[in-house]
């Protein structure tokens, strides 16, 4: 495929945030006018086609290739929600199959010509990921994504050590669920703790790319189809959203 820049994004565990990341990231990158693609790699519970309010959509194929659904003008966008019959299918795959889906996805489908590809990994090391690492062109490094407690970034550690092994770049940590306010007196609760996310970053000599809090926003407009980038921007939580999303499209403008 014709993409300048592959992203990954990736954790150790599961429900960090990594898709609403993902999603905030490719609608940002979209809107600065980066012709972007996101690419749904968590077969076994594709969310980015409901995170990008595009459920509805399902994929249509002209000569041999796949068209992936236009979310906007520059933003397009394939997940195996798109190939389902219905959203409660669950896909049952062994390892071989899901290499040939992402050669597939990175092949068969017509991205046109993309400035940066985002790339929506199930949690931990397996077979997705190990095959988006081999077959992807011009990977320019991965994104990990942890809560700030110590089982998220245990496992993240183990994510980014797999990154490395691989030989691509770490672009750095994105601390999300830290903290959150109470919005019945105002103080603050750590949920999961603070600065995991931070000393990870530290103890491993990767940039800390930001620190997101738990907001019922987030989560509302992941429900709704709409990034929350895009979401209101009064809140300390799309502040620190936007300050993250800065910093990785930063490092993809070089
Ligand atoms: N900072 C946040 N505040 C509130 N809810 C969040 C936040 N980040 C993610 N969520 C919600 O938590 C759940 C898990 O996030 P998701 O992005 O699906 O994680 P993952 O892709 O790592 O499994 C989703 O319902 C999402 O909307
Ligand atoms: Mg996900």
């Amino acid at each position: 495929m014709d993409v300048k820049h592959v992203i990954l994004i990736l954790s150790g565990k599961g429900g960090v945030g990594k898709s609403t990341i993902a999603v905030n990231l490719a609608s940002a990158l979209s809107s600065r006018g980066f012709m972007t693609g996101i690419m749904d790699l968590d077969m076994h519970g594709p969310n980015i086609a409901k995170m990008l309010g595009a459920e509805a959509a399902v994929l249509a194929s002209y000569g041999k290739k796949m068209q992936p659904v236009t979310i906007t003008g520059n933003l397009k966008a394939i997940s195996m929600a798109f190939l389902l019959e219905d959203a409660a299918s669950p896909v049952i795959w062994r390892g071989p199959v899901k290499m040939v889906a992402v050669r597939q996805f990175l092949e068969e489908v017509d991205w046109g010509t993309l400035d940066v590809l985002v790339v929506d990994l199930p949690p931990g090391t397996g077979d997705e990921a190990l095959s988006i690492s081999q077959l992807a062109p011009n990977i320019l490094g991965a994104v990990i994504v942890t809560t700030p407690q110590d089982v998220a970034t245990l496992d993240a550690a183990k994510a980014l050590s797999f990154i490395r092994q691989s030989g691509i770049p770490v672009l750095g940590v994105v601390e999300n669920m830290a903290g959150m306010v109470c919005p019945h007196c105002g103080s603050g609760i750590d949920l999961f703790g603070s600065e995991g996310g931070k000393k990870l970053s530290e103890r491993e000599s990767v940039p800390f790319l930001g620190s997101i809090p738990l907001h019922p926003g987030i989560a509302r407009c992941g429900d709704a189809g709409r990034p929350f980038v895009y979401g209101d921007k009064d809140s300390e939580a799309s502040r620190a959203m936007a300050r993250t999303m800065d910093a990785i499209m930063a490092i993809i403008s070089g």
